[in-house]
């Protein structure tokens, strides 16, 4: 039997759980990142991604402002600096990305700063904004990668080295999911 009495405002929730990324903003001296689970790849040419961000967070402000962003894909070593820049505002907590563990570096093309931490950062320019109901989702399209030689693979990165980071909407912080995803070149 399948149940269908669901209130349909969570209906998101069963398309958990879901890769997580860290957006950086602003600029070194003034930075701001959040966590981000709804995000997708758009296009591979032109290389556009889309990240879903609700008007109610700061960084909505900053990169609607500074029109670029960095999109730092962290792993699972980073799960207590990802659920930091996810819980707390850069609103209430200016030193924010310092406080959450993380470290900033200059970006290659873009103002926004990178992730140190994060062994793989796409920098992006803003290209256009997209009203898609309460959150809105900024489009970047992507002008510069960088991917740290030790993890990176012939497809891109090696996931059993670098394991992404899944997330499922609780208020626990262990219900951060580990997912063992083998890589082709380890099923041959
Ligand atoms: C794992 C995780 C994923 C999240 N995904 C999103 C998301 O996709 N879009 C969004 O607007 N907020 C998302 N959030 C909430 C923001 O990261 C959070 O509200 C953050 O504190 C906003 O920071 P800011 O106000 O400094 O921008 C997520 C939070 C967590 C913990």
């Amino acid at each position: 039997m399948k149940e269908s009495e669901i209130d349909l405002k969570t209906a998101y929730r069963f398309l958990y759980p879901r890769f997580t990324i860290v957006v950086s903003s602003g600029t070194l001296t003034n930075p701001n990142a959040l966590a981000i689970a709804w995000s997708t790849p758009l296009s591979a040419d032109p290389p556009l991604v889309g990240v879903l961000i609700s008007e109610k967070r700061y960084s909505y402000e900053i990169i609607k402002k500074e029109k670029c962003f960095v999109v730092n894909v962290p792993n699972f070593n980073l799960i207590d600096e990802t659920h930091y820049v996810g819980r707390i505002s850069g609103r209430d907590e200016p030193n924010k990305v310092e406080k959450a563990g993380f470290t900033l570096e200059v970006s290659k093309k873009v103002s926004a700063p990178s992730i140190k931490e994060c062994k793989i950062n796409l920098e992006c320019t803003l290209t256009d904004i997209i009203t898609t109901g309460d959150h809105e989702m900024f489009i970047g399209e992507i002008i510069a990668i960088s991917v740290d030689s030790d993890i990176r693979d012939s497809w891109s990165y090696n996931i059993a080295k670098y394991e992404s980071l899944y997330w499922r909407q609780s208020k626990f912080r262990n219900d951060v999911y580990r997912l063992k995803v083998l890589n082709e070149e380890e099923k041959t």
